[in-house]
Formats: structure tokens, C-alpha cells, sequence
């Protein structure tokens, strides 16, 4: 589903990503940790394609097609979601018509009628259900004085709602009281299925209980220094990163 080879990537002339490499199938769920700095918030904005960041050599690969050569509207069509570290407020829209312009612009790429307001609203009820997500927040303009935990949710909300075939979500854990946090797995374990795939930015083995993945990926100073399974997390949550960095930097 994505296979990323040899990525670098700078902003304002300073590189970041210095040869990513990272192979993700459908069904699978990864989860990249690493140090404060190493780079995972800039690989997945690079990822979704915000403009700041210039990708300097490399290739990404997502359901067979180029990436990089994608405007970022069309990479979320085409099924690539991320959710935000820190997810952005826009006032005075609300999130009933962001949300359906944001649906019906992707049925409009394939071609599709928009959905009638009826079935939209249905919808919207329904995969609120997967967060357990307020009415009063979903009625309410985009992030607009959400709670850091509220936000939260909300883009696992909005995740159902799109439904991806890859989602990266960045330290969508970070702020969640421990409730939250289990809603928030929970709704990630449901969306997942066999053609889907979900990557995981963490800092914390506890999300990691809850949703399992099976590949673990430390990034640090731009690269993938180490990946491995379950027990890779463990290891860095008992003894954290700098066995890690001394064999890096010894190299
Ligand atoms: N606009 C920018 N201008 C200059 N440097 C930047 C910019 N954006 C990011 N960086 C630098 O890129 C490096 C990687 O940042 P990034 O946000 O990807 O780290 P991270 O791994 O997500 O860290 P954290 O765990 O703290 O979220 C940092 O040193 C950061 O200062
Ligand atoms: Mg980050």
C-alpha cells in the first residue's frame, strides 16, 4: 500500500528526513516512536504534502500510484488521512459542512453524486457512535474551543467518517485522560480492517496497549535506526533512547 524509499526532505533549507525508508501493506498497523525533533511530525506532513516542506530525493509508492506528484487534496481522495498533532481550529465553519464538503469532494473525484442530507446526516450519526462523540461538539464549528482531548477525538471522528486506507495519526494520544484514551483506541481497532492500514506516532507504550500494532519503527535524526515488534516498545519504555543514539552516533 505504501512503500517509501530513500525519502529526504528539508524545510527553509535545513534537512529533516535524511533516507526514510518504510514499507506499509493493507491490514497492517505500525507505529513510528522516536526522541522529541527526529522527524515523525515532518515525515507525515511531508507524507499528506504540505507545501512547507521540499522532498529532496526519494520515492513514496500509495496503492500503486506516485505520491509525491500529488496535490494534497488528491492524496486524502485517493485514501491517505492524517490526524494532527495539533489539530487546527476553524472558526465560523461547522463541522456538519466540513465534513460534507470534505465527503462530497472526494465522491465528486470518483465520480460520485454528492450524498443527499438525509443519508449524510445518518452518517455522521453513526460514526459519531465509533468516538461516542458529543452531539453538542459535532454541531459546533471545527475544533472551535475543543478541549486538547476534544480535538482529539475529533479527528478519529473525522477519520470514521472519510474512511482512509492509511491513516497517520500523530500523537493522537498526547492530552487524552485515560477514558479518551481507551474511546480513542477503540474507535481505531473498529475502523481497521483487511484493506486498510493505520501508522501510529507515539511517545507512550500505553496507546500501544491498546492498539497492538505489529511493527515498531524508532525515527531518529531522520532516519529509521531500528525497527522490530512489540517488544521493541517495551524495551524503549523501560531503558528510553539512548542505548539507541550511542549505537547511532558510534556508527
Ligand atoms: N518550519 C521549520 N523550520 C525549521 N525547522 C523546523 C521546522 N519544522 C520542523 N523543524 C525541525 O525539524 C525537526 C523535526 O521536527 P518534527 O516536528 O518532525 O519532530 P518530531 O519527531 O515530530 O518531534 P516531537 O516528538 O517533539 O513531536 C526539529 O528539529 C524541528 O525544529
Ligand atoms: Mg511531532
Amino acid at each position: 500500500m505504501l512503500k517509501v524509499k530513500g525519502l529526504h526532505a528539508q524545510i527553509n533549507g535545513k534537512e529533516i528526513l535524511k533516507g526514510i525508508n518504510l514499507e506499509i501493506k493493507p491490514g497492517e498497523v505500525h507505529a513510528i516512536m522516536g526522541p522529541n525533533g527526529s522527524g515523525k511530525s515532518t515525515l507525515s506532513m511531508v507524507l499528506a504534502g504540505n507545501p512547507a516542506y521540499e522532498v529532496t530525493e526519494g520515492t513514496v509508492e500509495f496503492n500503486g500510484k506516485d505520491l509525491l506528484s500529488m496535490p494534497p487534496e488528491v492524496r486524502s481522495h485517493e485514501g491517505l488521512f492524517l490526524g494532527f498533532q495539533y489539530p487546527v481550529e476553524i472558526p465560523g465553519v461547522s463541522m456538519v459542512n466540513f465534513m460534507r464538503a470534505a465527503v462530497n469532494a472526494k465522491r465528486e473525484y470518483f465520480h460520485q453524486p454528492p450524498m443527499s442530507a438525509t443519508d449524510f446526516l445518518k452518517m455522521m450519526r453513526e460514526k459519531r457512535a465509533v468516538v461516542e462523540l458529543d452531539n453538542k461538539l459535532a454541531s459546533r464549528s471545527v475544533n472551535e474551543g475543543f478541549s486538547g482531548g476534544e480535538k482529539k477525538r475529533n479527528e478519529i471522528f473525522q477519520m470514521a467518517v472519510l474512511e482512509p486506507r492509511l491513516s497517520i495519526l500523530d500523537e493522537t494520544d498526547s492530552g487524552l485522560d485515560v477514558d479518551a484514551l481507551r474511546v480513542v483506541a477503540e474507535g481505531v481497532n473498529k475502523l481497521k480492517n483487511d484493506n486498510n492500514a493505520t501508522i501510529v506516532i507515539t511517545h507512550y507504550q500505553r496507546l500501544l496497549d491498546y492498539i497492538r500494532p505489529e511493527f515498531i519503527h524508532i525515527l531518529y535524526k531522520g532516519r529509521i535506526v531500528k525497527s522490530g515488534g512489540p517488544e521493541l516498545a517495551l524495551e524503549i519504555e523501560n531503558r528510553g533512547y539512548d542505548w539507541i543514539k550511542e549505537e547511532v552516533d558510534n556508527q
